[in-house]
């Protein structure tokens, strides 16, 4: 099936019309890197190399690459429905999807709002908080609360309550204007090399305490944070800080967001982590591994509740619609089938449960790695993993940057992000494929200065 060019593709097309997304442009298309092919744990280069898949993608292929049921039920649907308006018209696949996913929700989490992207999910979720106060009859409860080292995306409303500077910079003269952001989570000092959830961090959750004292709580909307911060580089969550977050949050009427898009989908060993943590945020947004990345889509998931009040203050109102918001792709059909072919292949194939039992497996392998050149911290958690290494003298990320040059060369793809190397292989990852995985990262990190 797999077609392979006989010629790299790039030396046969132009690369100079693309703009490509959060990449090094110039030097990309000086030494491109192509894929021209994926099955299960593999991606294949477009000169023929086979590549083991480090990091499903982008976080998001959890059941590998091309799996059969996925690809016949998007080509089955684009026969059938290539679109249906999404304002004002449906089609079954999107409520089935919708009620499908709630089947794996945390409870209480019932109402799907769908989206093409985690950024639009983020926005999705932005714009129901402050409906659904408008609704409540508190309008003044506009300010939203991220946390530095925070990703969501890059809509004005992620980069807003997002904490990564650079994504900031060059947009900081229009972002929202009513945001705080609390410290991030990530302690060296105290929690390097732990096992699992870092002891040392809770109580860094009091500093909602400190917003919600300087701000008052009749003006804020939401809290927005990534449970275990992914893409800046495996951050999990101290022991004790959601459960306080939660805390706090139900104190003083605030939403809780809890931003899934990576986290979502058996990647930490439960269907969410709101789950493995045993905290239920009031709206969670998730994307990536609902359509196993192969088909855009995102969604907001809502509390009833939440829902419930936006629809009845619309009643009251006078009816009509609800919530003015949309995308003319929300629920797009081959998005729908693409979603449903994947749940119900995660559950065929127990691949949450799969990574939770992997997970010592996993976690023993990371660990292994300590004592390897500029190696400072580990982390694991389900199946994903942060290695930070120390940064070169005036040169942040460029050692972690050779480590995945050395990487591709040897045919593994890992991700890197600033000098932290992150790890997130598909679900389906088989224990000699792990035992790879690691042995590749070892022999580049003892060969890279
Ligand atoms: C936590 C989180 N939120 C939002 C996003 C944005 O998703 P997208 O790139 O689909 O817009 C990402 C992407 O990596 C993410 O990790």
């Amino acid at each position: 099936m797999t077609e392979i060019l006989t010629e790299p593709l790039a030396e046969q097309v132009a690369l100079d019309a693309l703009w490509m997304p959060f990449t090094a442009n110039r030097a990309f298309k000086q030494a491109p890197r192509l894929l021209a092919a994926a099955k299960d744990m593999h991606y294949t280069t477009d000169d023929g190399r086979r590549i083991l898949d480090g990091t499903a993608g982008l976080w998001c292929v959890n059941a590998g690459h091309c799996r059969e049921p996925i690809v016949h039920a998007i080509a089955a649907e684009a026969g059938r429905l290539d679109y249906a308006p999404a304002f004002q018209m449906g089609h079954p696949l999107q409520f089935r999807l919708a009620e499908r996913l709630t089947e794996i929700t945390p409870a209480g989490l019932d109402r799907v709002f769908f989206t093409n992207s985690g950024s639009e999910a983020v926005d999705t979720a932005l714009k129901i908080a402050l409906a659904y106060h408008r609704a409540r009859g508190e309008p003044d409860r506009a300010r939203f609360v991220g946390r530095a080292r925070g990703y969501h995306g890059v809509g004005f409303g992620g980069i807003s309550v997002g904490g990564i500077e650079t994504n900031r910079r060059a947009f900081a003269a229009q972002l929202l204007p009513q945001v705080d952001h609390l410290p991030h989570t990530h302690d060296l000092a105290r929690n390097a090399f732990s096992r699992g959830q870092p002891t040392h961090g809770a109580e860094l959750a009091e500093e909602l305490e400190r917003v919600v004292h300087e701000r008052g709580a009749e003006t804020i909307a939401a809290v927005i944070v990534e449970p275990m911060a992914g893409s800046t580089g495996v951050l999990l969550p101290p022991a004790g800080y959601l459960e306080r977050l939660r805390a706090i949050c139900d104190q003083h009427d605030i939403l809780l967001i809890f931003d899934e898009v990576i986290t979502g989908f058996g990647r930490l060993g439960a269907p969410f982590a709101a789950q493995r943590f045993g905290v239920t945020p009031d709206v969670l947004t998730v994307a990536k591994g609902i359509t196993n990345g192969a088909v855009p889509m995102g969604a907001a998931v809502v509390k009833r509740e939440i829902h419930d009040a936006i629809m009845d203050a619309a009643q009251q109102a006078g009816g009509g619609i609800e919530l003015f918001h949309g995308y003319t792709y929300s629920g797009h059909p081959l998005a729908c089938a693409a979603g449903l072919a994947t749940l119900e292949l995660y559950e065929r194939e127990d691949l949450f449960a799969r990574a939770a039992s992997l997970e010592g497996a996993w976690s023993d392998a990371v660990h292994a790695l300590r004592g390897l050149p500029h190696v400072i911290d580990l982390r694991a958690m389900g199946l994903v993993a942060g290695i930070e290494l120390d940064p070169r003298d005036g040169k942040p990320g460029a050692r972690a940057f050779d480590v995945f040059m050395e990487c591709f060369r040897r045919g593994l793809l890992i991700r890197v992000t600033g000098d932290i190397i992150a790890l997130s292989p598909p679900l389906i990852v088989e224990r000699g494929q792990i035992d790879e995985i690691f042995s590749t990262l070892s022999d580049a990190l003892e060969k890279v200065s």
